[in-house]
């Protein structure tokens, strides 16, 4: 599995498990088969296990914020986890799992962290407040290994300034899966979205192809 094979991790929050199974659809059809289910509601965990059960899309958890979301969340059968910031007991029950995580780190002394920890790249995040494309660009001086994948005011807008990076081998956002159009079912929406998103971010996968040949 290739997390960053699609160059965006949608960020998803799901209020209705009846919402699971359309919205893995719409992403699917989107061309945007990847979706980071956050553990903002209670609904996360059944989500999960509904849209893991769907061929055609990776399904992780977001917002993992205590080791036990981790367990419960690999019960429900993610496949990768996202925090927002760095906890050792997180990561290191995500690396017992044998799954991916992403944590959250913004700052030098947190990226030490997360290097001490076998962690080659965090989410970077709320990135639009941390200082953006140029933020990273600092700390990828110092920290010539690390990868950032950057979350948090990420747009079709800005989407460019932060793939160009070398570093940054991805970003998370939630634009094409806005929460609303998820609790109004607007699944067509969603997908039109996802089709767009995608097609902005296909130069850059087609630069890893490239890469990959
Ligand atoms: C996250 O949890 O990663 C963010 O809430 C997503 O940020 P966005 O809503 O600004 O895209």
């Amino acid at each position: 599995m290739d997390l960053f094979a699609h160059k965006i991790i949608p960020v998803v929050i799901i209020h209705d498990t009846a919402d699971a199974e359309p919205l893995a659809q719409a992403l699917i059809a989107g061309g945007l088969p990847i979706a980071e289910v956050t553990f903002r509601t209670a609904a996360a965990a059944e989500s999960i296990e509904i849209m893991s059960e769907i061929d055609g899309i990776t399904v992780g958890a977001g917002t993992v914020l205590t080791p036990e979301q981790v367990e419960i969340a690999t019960e429900a059968g993610a496949q990768f986890f996202v925090s927002p910031g760095l906890r050792p007991d997180v990561v290191r029950e995500a690396q017992v799992s044998g799954r991916p995580i992403l944590p959250g780190a913004v700052t030098p002394g947190e990226i030490m962290q997360a290097q001490s920890m076998s962690i080659e790249t965090v989410k970077f995040f709320p990135a639009n407040l941390y200082g953006g494309a140029a933020g990273i660009k600092a700390l990828a001086a110092p920290f010539t290994t690390m990868k950032f994948v950057p979350t948090g005011g990420v747009s079709p807008q800005n989407l460019d300034e932060y793939l160009s990076l070398p570093y940054v081998p991805a970003v998370g956002g939630s634009w094409m899966v806005p929460a609303t159009l998820i609790d109004d079912r607007r699944f067509d929406e969603i997908t039109a979205l996802c089709r767009q998103a995608a097609e902005l971010a296909a130069p850059y996968r087609a630069a890893d192809d490239g890469d990959a040949a």
